[in-house]
C-alpha cells in the first residue's frame, strides 16, 4: 500500500523506519511518499499560509499550493482517496483502519497551523478523519498514527507471532492481560490458569478477561457489539470474579 503524505516537515515521517512499518517498508509492503508544499509555491517566501480573513489568531494554510501539491502527486499517481487529519474529522477506529487497508493508494493531508482554507477541503478532501478528542500542533502525528494502525492489517506486514487478530480491538473488545517470567514477581503471582497449559481454558479465560476489562473500562464498546451466548455466559459468571 502506498501513501503521499503531504507535510510541511516530511521529516517527521522517519519515524515510520522503525517496528512494525519499517519492516514493512523494507518488505515492500508499505511505501511512504512526502510532498512538501512549499515546493509547490511561486514566490520567494515559498508562502504556504496566510492570515485569515475576519481576523483572529493563527495562519491558515492557503489553497494554491496544497492544490498544486495534489496535482502533482495525481500526474504521477493518478486519482486516490484524498484523508485530511483534523480534529473536525470523524474518530479514527480500527474498522476505519481495516477500511483504508483494502485501498491501494491514499494521499494524506497533515494541515498546520490554525487549519486549512476551506475550499481545498471542500474541493479535494474525501474524508476528514480525527485520531481523538484533543488538538495536536499538527496532522503529522495522527497521519502516523494511522499509518501505523493500517499497516498493521496489510497482509504480511505482521509476523506469526503478531497476529492481527489477537490485537486488542480487532474483535471489539479491549485485550486480556499479558504475563511473563518469572512466575512469581515482588509477591505477585501469574494467575494459575496460565500456566496449566489446558488450552481451550486458557482461552476462555482470556476473552473473559477482556469483556470484563471492557465493561469496566469502555462500556461504550460493548453496548454496540452483540455479545454471543458464550461471552454472555463468562460476563455473568461470578465463580471467578476478581
Ligand atoms: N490535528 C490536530 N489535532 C488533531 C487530531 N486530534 N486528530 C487529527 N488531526 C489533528
Amino acid at each position: 500500500m502506498r501513501f503521499d503524505i503531504i507535510s510541511l516537515f516530511p521529516q517527521m515521517f522517519d519515524a515510520l523506519d522503525f517496528g512494525i512499518p519499517g519492516r514493512a517498508q523494507k518488505k515492500d509492503l508499505l511505501k511512504l511518499c512526502c510532498w512538501n508544499p512549499r515546493d509547490y509555491t511561486s514566490d520567494a517566501h515559498r508562502t504556504v499560509d496566510d492570515r485569515p480573513y475576519g481576523g483572529g489568531p493563527g495562519m491558515v494554510m492557503m489553497y494554491q499550493p496544497l492544490a498544486d501539491t495534489l496535482s502533482a502527486i495525481r500526474a504521477q499517481q493518478g486519482h486516490a482517496p484524498v484523508v485530511c487529519l483534523s480534529p473536525q474529522g470523524r474518530r479514527l477506529d480500527q474498522k476505519m483502519a481495516q477500511r483504508f487497508a483494502q485501498q491501494t493508494n491514499m494521499v494524506l493531508l497533515c494541515g498546520r497551523y490554525e487549519g486549512i482554507d476551506e475550499r481545498f477541503i471542500q474541493h479535494f478532501v474525501d474524508e476528514e478523519v480525527s485520531i481523538g478528542d484533543y488538538v495536536l500542533s499538527g496532522g503529522e502525528l495522527p497521519a502516523m498514527t494511522l499509518i501505523d494502525a493500517v499497516t498493521r492489517m496489510l497482509p504480511q506486514a505482521l509476523g506469526d507471532a503478531e497476529s492481527a487478530e489477537q490485537d486488542s480491538f480487532m474483535n471489539g473488545l479491549l485485550d486480556c492481560p499479558h504475563y511473563t517470567r518469572p512466575e512469581i514477581v515482588a509477591d505477585s503471582a501469574v494467575p494459575p490458569v496460565l500456566l496449566g497449559g489446558h488450552h481451550e481454558k486458557i482461552a476462555r479465560w482470556r476473552l473473559q478477561q477482556a469483556l470484563r476489562r471492557t465493561q469496566k473500562r469502555r462500556l461504550d464498546l460493548l453496548q454496540h457489539r452483540q455479545l454471543s451466548e458464550l461471552e454472555q455466559e463468562l460476563l455473568n459468571d461470578q465463580s471467578t470474579a476478581d
